[in-house]
């Protein structure tokens, strides 16, 4: 096997009194797609805040590409190609749609390549929102983000992301607060972002949707890894079904 991009080993944080992920251990392939799944407050979120340094670990190790990044900012995992999406969107709300994308698009990892040129960030952040399904010719792209429906924002999301050109993609419920068609239409961008060989991690509850894009999965529960494999094999394993009992989802 290659040398894994991404190793999690014994993560730990609680938040006083409260354990919310607990001893999480798992390797990433490159190319991977690794779903996570559980119910709420299971600890999904802020497993990928330790991963992309929002948060500090209690205890435990993030290595990606073999170098230890456990202690690293943000932002400096940013530069080492970890991009994630926000559950609940963090748009800049005062600037238009395609303005929050020039933002990442100065980034030091993307930046010198698309700025050779004047005017060229408008250009990619305009074919990124078209990726993402902002209609071009419209004028929703120039509109401000505190203007646009909640699923424009989480497909924003994405193209921040995107923007970055990732090595490894963290989608948070990328899915949850978008419609039917609008998740139609951005499924086959990400499985065509997972051919070409970028690693993805997906925290999904929406099933059907995550298995047509991952290869393995992990559930958690009450901060714990209690399953681990294919993802139909774990949606069938009768303690996982337990967690999941009263959940709206499964
Ligand atoms: N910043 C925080 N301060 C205190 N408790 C938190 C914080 N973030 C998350 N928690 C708690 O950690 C647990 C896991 O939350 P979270 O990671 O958001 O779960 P999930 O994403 O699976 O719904 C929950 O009990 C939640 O209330
Ligand atoms: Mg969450």
């Amino acid at each position: 096997m290659a040398n894994p991009i991404l190793q999690v080993d014994h993560l730990t944080k609680r938040f006083g009194g409260i354990g919310a992920v607990y001893r999480i251990s798992f390797d990433l392939q490159p190319g991977e797609a690794l779903g996570i799944i559980g119910p709420n407050g299971s600890g999904k979120t802020t497993l990928v805040n330790l991963i992309t340094g929002f948060v500090k670990p209690t205890a435990g190790r993030v290595t990606f590409r073999g170098r230890e990044i456990t202690n690293l900012p943000a932002y400096a995992r940013v530069e080492l190609g970890i991009a994630r999406s926000f559950q609940m969107v963090r748009p800049f709300y005062n600037l238009p749609a395609f303005k929050n994308l020039i933002i990442p698009l100065f980034s030091p990892r993307v930046g010198k390549r698309v700025g050779g040129k004047s005017g060229n960030r408008d250009e990619v952040a305009m074919h990124l929102l078209e990726e993402v399904g902002f209609e071009r010719d419209s004028q929703v792209p120039y509109k401000v983000a505190s203007s646009l429906p909640h699923g424009y924002l989480k497909r924003l999301e994405l193209a921040r992301c995107l923007a970055l050109e990732p090595e490894l993609l963290i989608l948070d419920e990328l899915f949850s607060g978008m419609s039917m068609s609008e998740v139609a239409s951005v499924l086959p961008l990400i499985e065509k972002i997972r051919e070409q060989g970028t690693t993805i991690i997906m925290v999904e509850h929406r099933l059907r949707e995550l298995f047509r894009i991952a290869n393995r999965a992990i559930v958690l529960n009450f901060g714990e890894k209690i399953a681990e494999g294919k993802p139909e094999e774990v949606i069938a394993d009768e303690q996982v079904r337990k967690a999941y009992l009263g959940s709206e989802d499964a």
